[in-house]
């Protein structure tokens, strides 16, 4: 089955004012490219702006926290996004599961969370080189990613598989590589979800550039992407958005 491309970019702790220009350029560009969602996923600040300048564009947060509210200090809800005029977040990127020490079961909330609040989730798993060396990558992301699945993906749940080793550093992983990843993750899905599960969209996430991206897209049960670097300025992200419509 052939699901919708999703390309989304994941701005990290990048972006100000100034960048609302290149976030005004994708949306309108997005307009013109019907055949494939595009988002944004913004640092939270810039969120509730970024949704003024762009209406109907999708405008996402890169974490949220799982409580509805409280004592966290720093922290963002599903309600605070949805407030800002988010319709979307990434949970469970290895950078917050790394240096937030993020476990499955907190990425499992954090998802539950904003699909309760009607918020879409693009959920992250991926290995270390470690584990890419060590022959397990795809036990060891099918078990991260069974322990971090919300218990019902409310039609609103896309998978990002994003190898550690290859986000920000030009590497991707093989053709067959990323192939068997996904289609190992598929079969998760829909053990998971049955039916509904064929419906997730699994992205691939990683050094994905204009360079790459119509090989990566063209794999089995690449559904788009969740890119970092490359999604900063239109110039580099409206290229890989043209890949997934030309698909
Ligand atoms: P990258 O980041 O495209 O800069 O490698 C991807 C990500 O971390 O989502």
């Amino acid at each position: 089955m052939t699901l919708k491309k999703l390309v989304a970019g994941n701005w990290k702790m990048h972006g100000v004012s100034a960048d609302l220009a290149e976030v005004s350029a994708i949306a309108e560009a997005a307009k013109e490219r019907l055949s494939v969602d595009v988002a944004l996923c913004l640092p939270a600040i810039l969120i509730e702006r970024a949704v003024r300048a762009v209406p109907g564009f999708t405008i996402g947060g890169q974490d949220v926290h799982f409580a509805p509210k409280g004592a966290h200090t720093g922290c963002v809800s599903a309600e605070m996004l949805v407030d800002a005029g988010a319709t979307l977040t990434i949970v469970g990127h290895s950078e917050r599961r790394d240096a937030q020490r993020e476990a499955d079961a907190d990425v499992k909330a954090k998802a539950e969370a904003a699909l309760a609040s009607g918020l879409s989730v693009i959920l992250c798993v991926g290995e270390s080189l470690h584990v890419r060396d060590s022959g397990s990558a795809v036990p060891t992301v099918d078990t991260q990613l069974a322990a971090s699945l919300p218990a019902d993906p409310h039609g609103a749940l896309a998978v990002a598989y994003e190898p550690i080793w290859a986000i920000g550093t030009g590497k991707i992983p093989s053709v067959d590589d990323i192939a068997e990843m996904h289609a190992a993750l598929r079969q998760r899905l829909i053990s998971t979800y049955g039916e509904a599960g064929a419906q997730v969209r699994i992205l691939y996430g990683g050094s994905v550039k204009a360079s790459n991206a119509a090989e990566i897209f063209a794999i089995r049960d690449v559904d788009g992407a969740l890119v970092g670097g490359a999604s900063l300025k239109a110039d580099d992200f409206l290229p890989i958005v043209d890949a997934a419509a030309r698909i």
